[in-house]
């Protein structure tokens, strides 16, 4: 049974459809490359597997010959030039795969090798989840970066490496497992394997030739490597005394160290860069603006067709005082850091920006930078490992937060500007696209992320920046990765989409609500309550609650000004409280805790009903879960329940701690006697 869990949605299952499927699955697989690092030679046996498994069919590959009543993959190039007719066949871009099943023959064509695998899982997802029928379609990713990050501290070496936030167990690269097939089989192309936390033994020698036996193990599924880089390397790993990016000799240091990574991974796809961030050294660190920090690293990587990720979170957390200054504001920081940057790098930049302008939280309002870089590319960073929101020991399904995030219109010049619409470049016709960035922080266990349901965020993620604004609901998409990872029984399916789409609402009520962020400590490992830590100190994860009122004045007239980085129509809707919403009343306004909300409750009611909704709700979990007991296997549905369990009783330590800490700063009990000296 631990295979369920490695194997995650690409169990294979055998489903009770199998006989009628079997006419449209010849029982030869034509594999147009049989070259064991192509990921059309990976598709081939993807197929060949997925079939026996689902359908309890052999197959045979052949690696010649297109013979039409067998199933044929390969690239669109490779198959024409076997005399195989593309007439018709729809318009592909890069990484775009073509099916058609009939009863006479299967054809899989990818634009290139990586769409051809890609194509291969399609099919076989179709297949798995009972949805097989006669017809052809295309599929073409909405954006060209699809990416996760790893925070591996590859520093720690040895066989048992740590993982920042990473809460499914040690470094995977000392161990072998398919983590390569599991994120080509979502559409990822490209991973950076360390913490953005770098230091500068990332790219030492003995590293780099490590580095590249990762990158063996990724190549046959498509899936290019990239680094992430500690700005001041140069200074320490040479006798150089500086890291200026505009010193001659520090160019030539990088020019020089990508040259040797590339004669080592010659597909290398890139650095991803933190800097001047959390005492993280920078280009500010000289003077030297963002712009010409990352550029030093898009001219080294250019004559090798990489790219840079350079992130937006950069902030200065000694200079923020919260007693002294009601304009200090940590969410300011990454718009005034590239404030008259647009433009100004290279093309092969693309600027990583987090959802929200702080860090991760359950409620953010969509990051005002992506609003002000409309000649550069950007991306989109989520975070699937559940740093503050539960860390995978509480069940918080993430899609209804992506999708609300994505579709959020920002009205950049009073025309319609869905968050989807920058990242993919159409809205600003950009040179180049964007697109998505997840940190995931898979670990040795082997359940990958520490619970069997956090896995559904894994396989939403590669989905959601498949298809961007087209993507299936996140209602539709827990339905199919259910099928896929437990069972086609119709009330296994209806119970995880249940409690999965209840999730994240219920972990909102029983944390943070409107918009006050995850109260979780911020000191100690962003996890359990604490209200009370996130004033006072330099971090700038402010309430600013006291005796009488609560919330962040963010208001161009009387606060810090943030709402004023959006574009005019929302930056008015935020400017006043009328128009602000509910759910981010608190994220903009300073108000008093009996200040009255849209939904006609005070705000410190709401915070008290909500507490006890949402952990009233997480009582309810464990009990539906138990309606699945002999409809999933045994290790698996104990595994899940233990975790619901302990939900529950976390969610009751919230509630009480939270409605606690109001009250005791309020003086104020609640309407309904549950909260207050009785
Ligand atoms: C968060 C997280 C850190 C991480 C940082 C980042 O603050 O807690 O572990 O390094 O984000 O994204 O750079």
């Amino acid at each position: 049974a631990a295979e369920n869990g490695i194997d995650a949605w690409l169990r294979y299952a055998p489903i009770p459809e199998a006989n009628s499927f079997k006419d449209f699955v010849p029982s030869t697989i034509v594999v147009l490359n049989d070259s064991q690092i192509s990921p059309v030679y990976t598709a081939g046996q993807e197929l060949q597997q997925g079939i026996n498994s689902i359908l309890g069919q052999r197959c045979q590959v052949a690696y010649e010959g297109s013979d039409d009543s067998s199933i044929i993959v390969g690239t669109v190039e490779a198959y024409a030039s076997t005399g195989g007719s593309i007439d018709g066949l729809q318009e592909l871009i890069a990484d775009g795969y073509y099916i058609s099943t009939s009863a006479g023959g299967v054809l899989i064509l990818g634009e290139n090798e990586r769409g051809a695998l890609y194509g291969a899982f399609a099919f076989l997802e179709t297949l798995a989840t009972g949805n097989l029928s006669a017809g052809s379609y295309a599929s073409n990713p909405d954006a060209p970066v699809r990416w996760v990050n790893q925070w591996d501290n590859m520093r720690d070496g040895g066989t048992h490496g740590s993982v920042e936030r990473g809460y499914g167990g040690k470094s995977i690269f000392f161990w072998d497992g398919q983590y390569a097939r599991l994120l080509a089989s979502i559409g990822i192309n490209g991973i950076v394997i360390n913490n953005v936390n770098a230091n500068e033994t990332t790219i030492n020698d003995t590293n780099i030739e490590g580095v590249a036996r990762v990158a063996d193990a990724f190549r046959p599924y498509g899936i290019q490597i990239g680094l992430s880089l500690y700005f001041s390397s140069p200074a320490n790993l040479s006798h150089l005394d500086t890291f200026d990016p505009l010193n001659e000799e520090v160019i030539a240091w990088w020019n020089n160290k990508t040259t040797q990574i590339y004669s080592h991974i010659p597909d290398f796809a890139g650095y991803l860069v933190k800097a001047n961030s959390e005492g993280q050294p920078g280009p500010l660190t000289y003077n030297r603006t963002l712009a010409e920090g990352a550029n030093l690293f898009a001219r080294a990587l250019q004559p090798h067709g990489g790219t840079v990720m350079f992130r937006a979170f950069v902030y200065d957390s000694k200079t923020l005082n919260q007693t002294t200054n009601w304009k200090a504001d940590r969410a300011n920081a990454a718009v005034e850091f590239f404030d008259g940057l647009d433009g100004k790098f290279e093309d092969n930049v693309v600027i990583q920006i987090k959802y929200g302008p702080i860090d991760f939280q359950v409620r953010e309002p969509v990051s005002p930078l992506f609003t002000h870089l409309e000649n550069t590319a950007t991306s989109i960073e989520l975070q699937i490992t559940q740093e503050y929101l539960g860390q995978q020991a509480h069940l918080v399904y993430l899609p209804p937060m992506w999708r609300e995030l994505l579709d959020f219109d920002l009205r950049v010049d009073s025309q319609p500007t869905p968050l989807t619409s920058i990242l993919n470049g159409s809205r600003f016709g950009t040179k180049r696209a964007g697109g998505y960035a997840g940190v995931v922080n898979v670990g040795t266990n082997t359940t990958w992320l520490g619970s069997h349901l956090a896995m559904s965020n894994l396989y939403a993620f590669g989905k959601t920046a498949w298809y961007g604004a087209s993507a299936p609901s996140p209602s539709e998409i827990i339905d199919t990765w259910t099928r896929l990872t437990f069972s086609h029984d119709p009330t296994v399916i209806s119970t995880i989409n249940a409690l999965s789409l209840a999730s994240w609402p219920t972990y909102e009520n029983y944390t943070g609500n409107l918009g006050l962020q995850t109260l979780t400590d911020i000191l100690l490992g962003h996890y359990g309550p604490n209200p009370a830590s996130q004033d006072g100190n330099p971090w700038g994860q402010w309430t600013r609650a006291d005796g009488n009122s609560i919330g962040m004045d963010r208001t161009v007239s009387n606060g810090t000004g943030f709402a004023g980085q959006y574009p005019t129509e929302v930056a008015e809707m935020y400017e006043r409280i009328e128009t602000t919403p509910d759910e981010l009343m608190l994220w903009f306004h300073h108000v008093g805790y009996t200040q009255k909300l849209h939904s006609g409750k005070t705000v410190l009611q709401h915070i008290y009903d909500a507490h006890y909704e949402g952990a009233a709700m997480a009582q309810t979990f464990p009990v539906q879960w138990e309606g699945l007991k002999g409809l999933v296997d045994e290790e698996r549905y104990e595994h899940v329940l233990y975790r619901l369990r302990y939900q529950a009783g976390h969610s009751l330590v919230w509630r009480d701690s939270i409605c606690n800490f109001y009250f005791n700063k309020s003086g104020i009990a609640d309407e309904l006697g549950r909260v207050g000296n009785y």
